[in-house]
């Protein structure tokens, strides 16, 4: 891994840690995303992987299902969370630190891995899938719930009318996610959904996103000024009320300001070689 890729992952982890008291009760779309997903589930399975489980709150539900599930994440914060926070300490559930590019898990392992808003914070799709599609059994299902191309556009437009930078993470859209599991050979349907959040402010707004953990700027290039700023959250107050001005003309109805989440929900299959 190059060192800013693995710099980036540092940080994403430690901003989730930080995040992880704040979470739960900040992550209200996140949570009707990860229902929606839970609907493509199957009933039972027997070995089950949630990857990006944050909190945990969404691993309990995956654990009633299945014999053993691997609740694992990337931020060690949010896995102290989730285990002092399991029902009883869940027997059923492990808690795994450990990364969606390299997963800590034998080949041919896993009837079904889930995984909700969580897969975005990669920039190798391919990886990713082939990752998955290599820990997946024979005949089992992959459940993934990503984030997208389209999120947070409002924001992107109107941080635009400011400055050249890039304040808004580009994200892969949904055909790259379906062509990487494509290409793993796995069997894939994908179905994609947009959420809208409303805020009453612009502060409210980048707060929400914040207090979730996901105010990562991901670098291609590293800047320590552009970590000092994103730790900080500093924006002056004039950026701030320009910012405002401009989303409130644009997009505001009955004064609130909408940001949007575009997902893409990915049911994928392994099926057997066939020797033919
Ligand atoms: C928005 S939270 C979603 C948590 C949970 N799945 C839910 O729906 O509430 C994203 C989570 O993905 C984790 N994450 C980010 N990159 C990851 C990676 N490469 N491998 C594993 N987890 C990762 C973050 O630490 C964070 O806990």
């Amino acid at each position: 891994m190059s060192d800013i890729a693995s710099r980036n992952k540092a940080r994403i982890a430690q901003q989730f840690s930080r995040a992880a008291n704040t979470y739960n009760s900040a992550a209200d779309v996140q949570l009707d995303i990860a229902f929606d997903a839970m609907a493509y589930v199957p009933s039972h399975y027997k070995n089950g992987l949630d990857i990006g489980c944050g909190t945990g709150r969404i691993s309990q539900q995956l654990a009633a299902r299945c014999d053993n599930l691997v609740a694992m994440d990337l931020a060690f914060g949010m896995l102290a969370y989730a285990k002092q926070n399991s029902l009883g300490g869940d027997p059923s559930i492990c808690w795994l630190q450990g990364d969606a590019d390299c997963l800590p898990m034998a080949d041919n392992s896993v009837d079904m891995v889930f995984s909700s808003m969580a897969l975005q914070w990669s920039d190798n799709q391919q990886k990713v899938m082939s990752e998955i599609a290599r820990v997946m059994a024979s005949g089992s299902n992959a459940i993934l719930a990503i984030m997208c191309d389209g999120s947070f556009n409002q924001l992107n437009d109107s941080w635009q009318t400011i400055d050249s930078q890039r304040h808004v993470n580009n994200l892969a859209s949904a055909q790259t996610w379906y062509d990487a599991a494509k290409s793993q050979g796995l069997q894939v349907t994908m179905q994609e959904k947009q959420y809208v959040t409303w805020h009453q402010n612009i502060r409210q707004l980048l707060s929400s996103i914040k207090s979730i953990g996901a105010n990562v700027l991901l670098t291609h290039q590293y800047s320590t000024e552009q970590t000092r700023l994103e730790s900080k959250n500093v924006f002056n107050r004039h950026t701030l009320q320009y910012l405002e001005t401009f989303y409130q003309q644009k997009y505001a109805e009955s004064m609130q300001l909408p940001l949007t989440y575009q997902v893409c929900f990915l049911q994928c299959r392994k099926y057997p070689p066939t020797w033919d």
